[in-house]
């Protein structure tokens, strides 16, 4: 792709998100027009997009039933102030989220994204502590390579060094562990490795003082680090760990919500309920920004009383429940449940878990990891050592592109989430491209060359 003068300037006005300008530059992607699983560029190539963006357009592009509700909202009402009133639509989103959440999961606050959701997650708990006489607890206990947002609170929790660093120091009180696949080579089991890795939670509660922690917040698959996908085991024992200290479980959902994994959310796929549900991305499958915390409705009384009492949630944001965005969200859950999408991403994931484990011909792949449509693929130099090919990855970045094919690249693994709308037909289109891709990388990296 050759920018014009024009868009270089414009591009050097704006900075592209956790990467360099110079290196976007080198290789840049100026998207124009999406539909459905296709991306096209300012120069008209297409891309098939095999990630939703971002796991984001968990319908595909522009998917006419959202576009639709947006169309309608829009002749209605675009705004409404939560600082004073709240948007009919937005309580119908409410009772709908509510709706399609596990147990009792019934209180929802609507936001504009991911951080904005997670760092009300925090706030909420830490709130709730104090306004149930437990003031002391504050802490949170995340996991490295976990990433759940840009902003200080929810930065804290990420477990992400080089996100992290530059903007230290980070707020305190935030306490991390190692996600299991950290620790897999140290344990011949993968299971037993789950059960390690999830009573570090209770290690770390325990030595920390349980009267001090407020809550653990964990993504159910771990995205930054290559889709880390823990047992079932893993949760119960959270659960039962939570349980044990009074310590609130959250789950951020950002990614693997609104049935890519084969349910509503991957608390469901994993048979675990937490106390809070954090939801962004694929909510809106990306035509409006919107996320949400779903909390506990019993967590809620305790923010209920006489307006003299000041007990309310000390929190809030200009476009939260914006109701064209709750306009989106609702048809987005409405497609997912009248079609059985969940069902699909399990049946579709089947057949994607399967093209993805052929790429084990190439020697270089140690595990296909995820659950329905989110799944992952671990790169190695070699699959007796398990040593990590950041350089294959990289080559991927490029030849992927070359090929007309989005994914997330970072760099020692790749992961795919196309969207609900796909079809197997879709799947092979992918498969394809993916190995030809890969094929590519690997030539590429052994001989030492590098397309343009
Ligand atoms: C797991 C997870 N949590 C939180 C976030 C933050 O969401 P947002 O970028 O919408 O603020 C992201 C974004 O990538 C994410 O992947």
């Amino acid at each position: 792709m050759k920018l014009t003068a024009r868009q270089e300037k414009l591009l050097r006005q704006t900075f592209l998100d956790y990467q360099q300008t110079s290196a976007f530059l080198a290789r840049p992607l100026v998207l124009h027009k999406a539909e459905g699983l296709y991306y096209w560029d300012i120069d008209g190539k297409r891309y098939f997009d095999a990630i939703g963006g971002i796991f984001v357009a968990s319908l595909g592009h522009r998917h006419p039933r959202v576009v639709e509700a947006v169309k309608k909202q829009l002749d209605i009402m675009t705004f409404a102030p939560p600082l004073h009133g709240v948007a009919d639509i937005t309580l119908e989103f409410i009772d709908k989220l509510a709706s399609v959440a596990p147990g009792n999961l019934n209180f929802v606050k609507p936001y504009s994204g991911g951080s904005e959701s997670v760092e009300s997650a925090l706030k909420f708990v830490r709130q709730y502590y104090k306004q149930t006489g437990r003031s002391e607890k504050y802490k949170f206990i995340s996991r490295y390579h976990g990433y759940h947002g840009s902003t200080f609170g929810a930065m804290a929790a990420s477990g992400t060094g080089k996100r992290k660093t530059k903007f230290e120091p980070q707020m305190g009180g935030f306490l991390k562990v190692l996600p299991p696949t950290s620790l897999r080579d140290r344990f011949s089991d993968w299971k037993e490795c789950n059960r390690f890795a999830a009573r570090q939670f209770e290690d770390v509660i325990v030595h920390e003082d349980p009267q001090t922690v407020a809550g653990v917040i964990v993504e159910p698959i771990g995205n930054t680090g290559g889709i880390i996908t823990p047992t079932e085991e893993y949760f119960a024992i959270l659960r039962d760990i939570c349980d044990r200290y009074d310590v609130m479980l959250i789950f951020d959902e950002i990614i693997t919500g609104y049935g890519k994994t084969g349910a509503m959310f991957a608390a469901q796929t994993f048979g675990t309920t937490p106390d809070i549900i954090c939801g962004g991305k694929g909510l809106s499958s990306g035509v409006l920004p919107l996320g949400a915390m779903i909390a506990r409705q019993d967590m809620a009384q305790f923010f209920l009383g006489p307006a003299e009492a000041e007990i309310q949630f000390a929190h809030g944001n200009t476009f939260a429940g914006n109701p064209l965005a709750c306009a989106a969200g609702m048809a987005v859950i409405d497609e997912i449940v009248e079609n059985n999408l969940c069902d699909k991403a399990r049946r579709l994931g089947e057949y994607m878990r399967s093209k993805l484990e052929n790429l084990k011909k190439y020697g270089v792949v140690r595990e296909v990891r995820g659950r329905g449509i989110l799944l992952g693929v671990e790169l190695v130099k070699d699959t007796r050592t398990n040593e990590p090919f950041p350089e294959l990855g990289n080559a991927l970045k490029r030849t992927a592109l070359d090929n007309g094919l989005i994914m997330r690249i970072d760099p020692s693994w790749f992961a795919v989430a196309p969207a609900l709308v796909a079809e197997v037909s879709d799947l092979d289109e992918m498969a394809a491209l993916i190995d030809k891709s890969l094929k590519q990388a690997l030539e590429q990296v052994t001989t030492g060359s590098k397309s343009n």
